[in-house]
């Protein structure tokens, strides 16, 4: 067995593999970035644990909404069909952003891929763990209940971490779930029977790490059906403006109009024989922008240039929801679905989200309190006893105003569930 364990930890990067021996290390889970590993002992308690999703930050919020509505199955039949029930009723989530690293989709950018692979395990060792920092204390609390399965919402996490936190999970021996939006996406794709070409909308990392083409190329090859063409533009801004960041003053549609305008011309430059038809939103908080990004390719199509390359009629996957479908099949697999009349440990779902830890000695922040950004992306992992952010519930006052606003009026099922 212990052999099986070293293999696994050789196949994944060394800093993820140093973490999960740390963790592995530190079963009791006191220490920082561990958890207890008896958590899962009994398989019957398993089932009424909650589950688990994290994101960089509040975009995977979206993901959270597909999760609290999704009506794609019969409760009682597992069969596929609404039933007017959501088919996670009984089920409770607990949620995390890891809003003081974020955005994820700029560390690659900087060669930091090494350092945002361990913050990815990182979230997912937070969430399998009890240990939580409440709002305004220097020491961790442990009364955060464990997770049986582990959605990440966040697309450049997912792209760069579920095959390191799989291993993970399978080098600890851990009977929890993982899932991830990217391949749930690549299944939306594959479920939508469009033909035409295939537009990947994502952050700067996500499109760096080509998860998308890779992942769409290989559900449409198994389904036996060929591969159209795949192009991807990559954002770094898009994302901000969505949430309403100071840093990016314009509309959000005028920068879904740059985007969109830069999917096409990538597109255009591989000379397809097929209008590009399907748009991927490949990014937690491009959904909240559909409508925009919708308006700035039928725009474009009013360009000679673009007339012919662009489907007149566009389809748009949204992870988000093929996530939902997943995670169902997934606990129904694994039998880890909570049965009619079961309850979960918790009553409600449960919030957090990560601030830095300003006691930590040789943290800098900038003005506004939050990590400076030069520090935040010069961070290099295997330091773990060493925690310059910590994890606490989210309150109304830690969610910035727009994105507030934003949870509020287009994520109601959030909304009522965050208690407001
Ligand atoms: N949540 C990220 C994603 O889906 C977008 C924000 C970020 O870059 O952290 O890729």
């Amino acid at each position: 067995m212990k052999t099986l364990t070293a293999l696994l930890l050789l196949a994944v990067a060394a800093h993820a593999a140093d973490l999960i021996e740390h963790a592995r290390a530190n079963a009791d889970g006191k220490a920082a970035f561990s958890f207890d590993s008896n958590a899962w002992s009994d398989a019957e308690a398993t089932r009424h644990l909650p589950i688990g999703v994290f994101d960089s930050g509040i975009g995977g919020l979206t993901v959270l909404e597909a999760l609290l509505t999704l009506d794609a199955f019969h409760n009682d039949t597992l069969q596929p069909g609404a039933d007017g029930e959501p088919d996670f009723a009984q089920e409770r989530f607990i949620y995390f952003g890891d809003q003081a690293n974020m955005p994820y989709g700029n560390y690659s950018a900087v060669n930091r891929t090494d350092y945002l692979r361990e913050l990815i395990v990182k979230d997912a060792v937070f969430l399998l763990g009890r240990r939580a920092y409440p709002a305004a204390s220097t020491t961790p609390q442990y009364d955060k209940p464990p997770v049986k399965a582990i959605v990440i919402a966040c697309n450049t996490a997912t792209a760069y971490g579920l095959e390191d936190i799989r291993k993970a999970v399978a080098a600890w021996k851990i009977p929890v779930i993982v899932v991830g939006v990217v391949e749930a996406g690549a299944r939306g794709v594959l479920e939508s029977k469009t033909q035409g070409g295939i537009g990947v909308l994502a952050t700067v990392g996500t499109c760096a790490s080509k998860v998308y083409p890779r992942t769409i190329a290989s559900t449409l090859g198994r389904a036996g059906q060929s591969v159209p063409l795949i192009a991807q533009q990559g954002s770094a801004t898009l994302a901000g403006a969505i949430e309403g960041d100071a840093a990016f003053p314009d509309s959000v549609a005028v920068y879904a109009l740059k985007e969109a305008r830069s999917l096409a011309e990538a597109y255009r430059a591989e000379k397809p024989s097929v209008p590009l038809q399907t748009i991927v939103l490949g990014c937690t908080h491009y959904p909240l922008a559909q409508e925009e990004i919708n308006t700035a390719f039928a725009a474009l199509r009013q360009e000679p240039a673009f007339r012919d390359i662009i489907a007149e009629q566009r389809t748009f996957v949204n992870p988000a929801e093929a996530t939902a479908r997943e995670l169902f099949r997934e606990l129904a697999k694994s039998r880890l679905r909570l049965k009619p009349g079961e309850t979960c440990v918790i009553d409600q779902g449960l919030f957090y989200l990560s601030v830095p830890r300003v006691e930590e000695v040789g943290i800098q922040l900038s003005g506004d309190g939050s990590l400076d950004k030069d520090y935040k992306y010069s961070r290099s992992p295997g330091h773990f006893d060493f925690e310059d952010t910590k994890n606490v519930p989210l309150t109304p006052e830690l969610i910035p105003a727009n994105s507030a606003k934003l949870v509020k009026e287009r994520l109601p099922a959030v909304w009522k569930s965050l208690g407001r």
